[in-house]
C-alpha cells in the first residue's frame, strides 16, 4: 500500500508540473482527490488490512492528501500567474480610431412629407390623420361618390369586405376631420399612404398623398390658388408659378388639376439633350402635382355643414411625385425597393 501511495504521489508531481492552464489543474484535482479519484481508490484497500495497521495507514494517506493539496495549489498559482502575465502583455492601442457605425436615414418619402407639412404648418394648417383601412362610406359615399358611380372604378379599389376598403386617397380624412370639428373654420393637412390596384413604372399599389382642407366663410378659388402658389414657392423657389387646369372630381365643384412650373427647366421648356426639349416636362413647361377644387355642397351636407353658409377648398398632392421633383429621382420604383445605396443619398 505504501509503495502504491508513493508512486501515486510521484505521478501526481509529474502531471502537475506539466499542467499549464487552470483547466488542466482542475482536471487533475478531480482525478486525484475526487470521489472517483486515485486516492479514493486506494482507500478502498483499507478494509483488507489487518485492523492494527489501519490507523497508521490512515495517517499516511492523510499526509499524502495534504501533499497533493499543496501541489495542486502551487500548480493553480502558476497557471493563474501565467494568465495574468498574458493579460498584461496584450497592449491596448489607445490611439486606434473608433469604429464607425452608419446612421439610419429618413426615407425620402417621409422627408418630403415632413417638409410639406412644415410649409403648410407655417401657413396655419394643423395635421390630422385617418385610417388606411377605411369604410366605403368615408372613402366614397360621403365624398359624393355613390354606389355604382363610375368614379369608384376610376380608383381601382382594393376591397377587404363588401364595404371596407384600403383607402384609395386621403380625402376620407377630410370627412373625418369635419365630423370631428363640427364647426368651421378648419385648416388641416392630412398625410398618409393610399392604395390602388395598379402597378407599373409610374404607378405603385401603395403611394402617399397629402390632403389639404380649408373650410370657412367665403373661401374662394383665388384662396386655393394663392395657397398653392405660396406652397410651391416655399418648396421650389420664388420663380415658381401655379396653374389650375379644369378637371373633374365628384367631391369638388369646380375641380382642377394642379400644375407647377417644371422644376428642371424652370418653366422654359428647354433641355440640354439633342432635341433641346426638357425631358421632364417634355417641353410643356408644367408638371402636375395633384388635384384640387372647391368642396362640393353634397360633401358639406354629409358632415352636417350648411353649404349656404360655409365654403372651402380641398387639394390632394402626390408625395412621390413631389419627392421625385425635389431630388431628381427618375423612377418611382426606387422608393419602394429600399436599396440602401439609394436611401443613403438622403
Ligand atoms: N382624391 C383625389 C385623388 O386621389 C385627389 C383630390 C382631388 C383631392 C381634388 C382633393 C381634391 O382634395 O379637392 O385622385
Amino acid at each position: 500500500m505504501k509503495a502504491q501511495l508513493d508512486s501515486l504521489l510521484e505521478e501526481a508531481r509529474k502531471a502537475l508540473a506539466g499542467a499549464v492552464t487552470m483547466d488542466d489543474v482542475e482536471a487533475l484535482r478531480v482525478s486525484l482527490l475526487g470521489k472517483k479519484g486515485s486516492l479514493s481508490a486506494l482507500l478502498k484497500g483499507v478494509s483488507e488490512m489487518p485492523a492494527a495497521e489501519r490507523p497508521t495507514f490512515g495517517k499516511v494517506v492523510n499526509q499524502a492528501k495534504g501533499v497533493l493539496e499543496t501541489l495542486l495549489e502551487e500548480s493553480a498559482a502558476r497557471a493563474k500567474a501565467r494568465v495574468d502575465a498574458e493579460m498584461l502583455s496584450v497592449s491596448i492601442d489607445v490611439t486606434e480610431p473608433g469604429r464607425h457605425y452608419r446612421r439610419g436615414h429618413v426615407h425620402p418619402i417621409r422627408e418630403t412629407t415632413e417638409v410639406i407639412l412644415e410649409v403648410f404648418g407655417q401657413l396655419g394648417y394643423r395635421q390630422a390623420h385617418g385610417p388606411e383601412i377605411e369604410h366605403e362610406y368615408y372613402n366614397f359615399e360621403a365624398l359624393n361618390v355613390p354606389k355604382h358611380h363610375p368614379a369608384r372604378d376610376m380608383q381601382d379599389t382594393f376591397y377587404l369586405t363588401e364595404d371596407v376598403v384600403l383607402r384609395t386617397h386621403t380625402s376620407p380624412t377630410q370627412i373625418r376631420t369635419m365630423l370631428d370639428v363640427k364647426r368651421p373654420p378648419i385648416k388641416a393637412v392630412m398625410p398618409g399612404a393610399v392604395y390602388r390596384s395598379d402597378s407599373d413604372a409610374t404607378h405603385s399599389p401603395m403611394f402617399h398623398q397629402i390632403e389639404g382642407l380649408y373650410v370657412d366663410e367665403e373661401v374662394s378659388l383665388a384662396d386655393l390658388k394663392g395657397t398653392l402658389l405660396a406652397f410651391a414657392r416655399k418648396l421650389f423657389g420664388s420663380e415658381m408659378r401655379v396653374r389650375l387646369r379644369p378637371s373633374f372630381f365628384p367631391f369638388t365643384e369646380p375641380s382642377c388639376e394642379v400644375d407647377i412650373s417644371c422644376v428642371t427647366c424652370m418653366g422654359s421648356g428647354r433641355g440640354e439633350g439633342e432635341s433641346g426639349i426638357c425631358r421632364v416636362c417634355k417641353g410643356s413647361t408644367w408638371l402636375e402635382v395633384g388635384g384640387a377644387g372647391l368642396v362640393h355642397p353634397n360633401v358639406f351636407k354629409a358632415v352636417g355643414y350648411d353649404p349656404e353658409k360655409v365654403t372651402g377648398f380641398a387639394f390632394g398632392l402626390g408625395v412621390e411625385r413631389i419627392a421625385m421633383l425635389r431630388h431628381k429621382i427618375p423612377d418611382l420604383r426606387l422608393f419602394f425597393e429600399n436599396d440602401v445605396r439609394f436611401l443613403r443619398q438622403f
